[in-house]
């Protein structure tokens, strides 16, 4: 079996990143062939994105059961045990990966022979990625249906095809409404201090002949404020039950200002973004990450040596400055609580 998308390669024996660190000025490739090399490039920030930590873990635990397939049964299931807890230990907030560990770990249950679970678990993993791909189409021919002919959207982050298995999420709507025939432009943040946006979105606009005019993140309320946004479109992390957010760092101002200048504010997601079991957005954990991202600007110091720093890398956008939730099942709208229950009763009817 074997799969190429922008973000991945599967080739049957190892995982292929591009490198998102290095983009857009190099373009490189990390090959990763044991599991460990999965979640280092998982933690380290090869690959990153909710949907594609998700489908790339997946494939870190085909690996895994690949190097202790030849263990007795025992054996192999405190392995994979431990293949789960090392993916799964990488980073805390996007649900998506936890979500993908468990549909893998699900396979390990029903199967017999060594050869039949590794193909069952390389089928469950290229099914993952597959489905994103269209999981993802879905969420842009859904939520382009909020965007006119002439709108121009802002968007924090990436959420485009490389922080998913391809299409993207966020970026996606964009895509989609373009491919329909509508004239979109795009204010991309430049996501500090990561630089997700102006690495990241603006690369893959830029390839996408979508206009696109990068903006620090503290200009994004002056730019409501001057008329020229007609929607927030932005990715998730994780969505509580009560439809509290969380997703990258900035967010949360970014709806604030949207809510002040009265400009819709959309998240983008797959329902695997979704966490039922958590009740609202103050039981999501939020990673923190080391000092020197925001010290440092590609390796050169900035800021003045002896300072403390705080960099928590998401945060928390409440509810009720979302307008609607993007998802492949369709628009979501307030009252979350209940919109989010529907979608998950057993009719699955929204
Ligand atoms: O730290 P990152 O780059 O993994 O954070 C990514 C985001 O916050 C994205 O907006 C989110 O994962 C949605 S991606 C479709």
């Amino acid at each position: 079996m074997k799969l190429k998308t922008v973000t991945l390669q599967w080739t049957g024996e190892s995982l292929v990143l591009v490198d998102q660190r290095k983009l857009p000025h190099i373009v490189e490739y990390v090959e990763c062939k044991t599991y460990q090399e999965v979640a280092r490039a998982i933690k380290d920030m090869i690959v990153r994105g909710a949907p594609a930590i998700g489908a790339v873990a997946a494939f870190g635990f085909v690996l895994g059961a690949k190097e202790f397939s030849k263990l007795g049964k025992e054996e192999f299931l405190s392995s994979m045990n431990l293949v789960h807890n090392t993916l799964a230990s990488t980073r805390p907030t996007a649900v998506n990966l936890f979500w993908a560990l468990e549909r893998m770990n699900k396979k390990l249950d029903s199967i017999s022979s060594s050869e039949e679970l590794l193909k069952s678990l390389e089928e469950e993993a290229m099914r993952i990625a597959m489905e994103d791909i269209e999981i993802n189409k879905a969420i842009g021919m859904h939520g382009q249906e909020l965007l006119k002919d002439g709108d121009t959207v802002l968007t924090h982050c990436n959420a485009g095809a490389l922080a998913t298995v391809d299409y993207g999420t966020a970026l996606g709507v964009i895509r989609a409404a373009v491919e329909k025939g509508k004239k979109i432009r795009a204010y991309v943040d430049e996501t500090r201090p990561y630089l997700q946006g102006a690495r990241l979105t603006a690369w893959e606009l830029v390839q996408l002949g979508v206009e696109s005019i990068l903006i620090t993140d503290n200009m994004a309320g002056w730019v409501m404020k001057q008329g020229k946004i007609n929607a927030v479109i932005v990715g998730a992390d994780r969505i509580a039950a009560n439809g509290d957010v969380a997703n990258k760092i900035g967010t949360y101002s970014v709806a604030v200002l949207a809510h002040k200048n009265k400009v819709p504010f959309y998240v983008a997601a797959p329902t695997s973004t979704i966490d039922i079991r958590i009740k609202d957005g103050g039981q999501i954990p939020i990673e923190e990450r080391s000092h020197t991202e925001v010290t440092h600007l590609n390796g050169v110091r900035v800021a003045a040596e002896g300072v403390k720093v705080y960099n928590p890398a998401f945060d928390v956008t409440e509810h009720e400055l979302v307008n609607a939730i993007i998802t492949e099942k369709g628009i979501l709208r307030p009252p979350y609580d209940q919109s989010i229950a529907r979608l998950f009763s057993s009719e699955g009817k929204m």
